[in-house]
């Protein structure tokens, strides 16, 4: 799958592979006067590169290191003899071959190694500066980047969707309530997602999310009280597993989305 679509002066450049006949999990990147955010993942690299050798484009941004963020870095700095730049954490990991495990081999693809640059806390396109913004919830090394005079926040994969009752294992929530809260910092008007979705009522959306997580968290924490297990909660409250916890191997589920709520990582 690779579509493009326009919105005003955005380009959203939607990124996925099929599985048994349809796109499971997709992936957006974004083209903004010449530069690109996020480049997909490695399934979807050449079609990427094809189509933006016809674009004019001048650089590209990773918002973490996250393989269905990076697999079309290698290709665009060989073909297009661009630079890439990532956060200064992401740029050992993105340099070796990393760990994936098998749902993300048939979804994304494992990407190629590479050298990319380091990201400062602001980065000028031919007619914007954006301000990059560490938020660290969704990863350590994650970034967020704010076009201030359009309102506009790309926010990668820290604010995905509302009301999400899914999570990776080890996605640690009060991080994740933390970066949330310093993006609502940003006022930001619209939020521009690695789902695809452009949300107009960013700031509200924001609220709306971080209110959900400490409803959600006090509930969790009065029936861990009361001795149910993780699972049962997340059944409680959410319904039964979907299919993608088996797919995933229980890399995903509403289990680990529960488990989210007491995990104590550093900050
Ligand atoms: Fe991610």
């Amino acid at each position: 799958m690779f579509e493009v679509k326009r919105y005003k002066d955005i380009t959203r450049i939607m990124m996925g592979t099929e599985v048994n006949g349809r796109v499971v999990f997709s992936v957006a990147a974004y083209l903004i006067d010449g530069l690109l955010i996020d480049t997909g993942c490695h399934n979807t690299r050449r079609e990427l590169v094809d189509y933006l050798a016809n674009q004019n484009i001048s650089m590209a941004v990773n918002t973490h290191h996250h393989v269905d963020h990076i697999g079309g870095n290698k290709v665009i700095m060989e073909r297009l003899k661009i630079p890439v730049f990532a956060p200064q954490e992401s740029l050992p990991i993105i340099a070796r071959k990393q760990d994936i495990f098998s749902y993300q081999e048939q979804l994304w693809g494992c990407p190629e190694l590479c050298l990319v640059n380091p990201l400062g806390d602001k980065i000028h396109t031919t007619h914007y500066p954006l301000q990059i913004v560490n938020t660290s919830g969704h990863s350590g090394d994650h970034v967020v980047f704010l076009l201030r005079e359009r309102g506009w926040l790309f926010t990668g994969d820290e604010f995905f969707m509302e009301k999400p009752n899914s999570a990776r294992k080890d996605e640690d929530n009060r991080l994740v309530v933390k970066a949330l809260k310093k993006m609502l910092t940003l006022q930001p008007e619209f939020l521009i997602t690695s789902s695809g979705r452009i949300y107009s009522d960013g700031s509200d959306v924001l609220r709306r999310t971080i209110a959900y997580f400490e409803k959600i968290k006090d509930r969790v924490h009065n029936l861990k009280k009361s001795g149910m297990s993780s699972k049962e909660i997340a059944s409680k409250l959410f319904g039964e597993e979907t299919s993608l916890k088996e797919f995933t191997e229980g890399q995903f589920s509403r289990e680990n989305f529960i488990e989210g709520f007491f995990i104590n990582s550093a900050d």
